[in-house]
């Protein structure tokens, strides 16, 4: 990847982490008086379930939203990905063959164990390297056109698994599940 893409892709980055900040998660400014009046334990609970509204994300887009004080990647995925990712096998992943995923638990990390639908389309993953805990820089980026954390040269694919670098495991899949067709539950 050139670096004008690479600028390009943390541009792009930037504004979908903005879009998302301004209204796709629909708890936030609601939630936080009342939370205000809680005590601390109630405080956790009310924040460790969000909402991500995925209803206007065409394919190839992704929102980056904060939670629990991380970046989760909602990605949806293009074709092209899809397949990308559905062709890699086990021998191809040397790093870690884990799926990372709590809500495929003990599985391993075919790109069928990594999505959130059984048909490959919508990928959530906590956005922090495996490494040291940079924000790897996504939109096809790195050598498997999937994410590139560019302070030690991570390369990550289209299902956010580790191929080439000094990360030991694959992206984090946090605890995500469909409400319905337009919004996911983070939580
Ligand atoms: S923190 Fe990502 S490669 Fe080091």
């Amino acid at each position: 990847m050139s670096q004008a893409d690479e600028t390009e892709s943390t541009r792009r980055d930037f504004i979908y982490y903005a879009t998302a900040g301004a209204g796709v998660v629909t708890v936030g400014a609601a939630v936080w008086p009342l939370v205000n009046q809680m005590n601390p334990s109630a405080d956790v609970q009310a924040l460790s379930t969000i909402f991500v509204d995925i209803g206007g994300l065409e394919p190839g887009g992704q929102v980056t939203v904060n939670y629990l004080g991380k970046p989760v990647f909602v990605r949806r995925r293009t074709a092209e990905e899809i397949e990308e990712g559905r062709a890699v096998t086990l021998d191809d992943l040397s790093i870690d063959r884990s799926s990372q995923n709590p809500n495929r638990p003990g599985t391993d990390a075919l790109d069928a164990n990594r999505t959130l639908d059984e048909d490959g389309e919508w990928l959530v993953m906590t956005g922090v390297c495996t490494h040291l805990g940079c924000v790897p820089l996504g939109n096809g980026a790195g050598d498997f056109n999937g994410w590139f954390c560019p302070c030690h040269g991570s390369h990550y694919d289209t299902a956010g698994r580790i191929r080439r670098g000094p990360a030991p495991e694959n992206l984090h899949i946090p605890v995500a599940s469909f409400v319905d067709d337009s919004t996911i539950q983070l939580g």
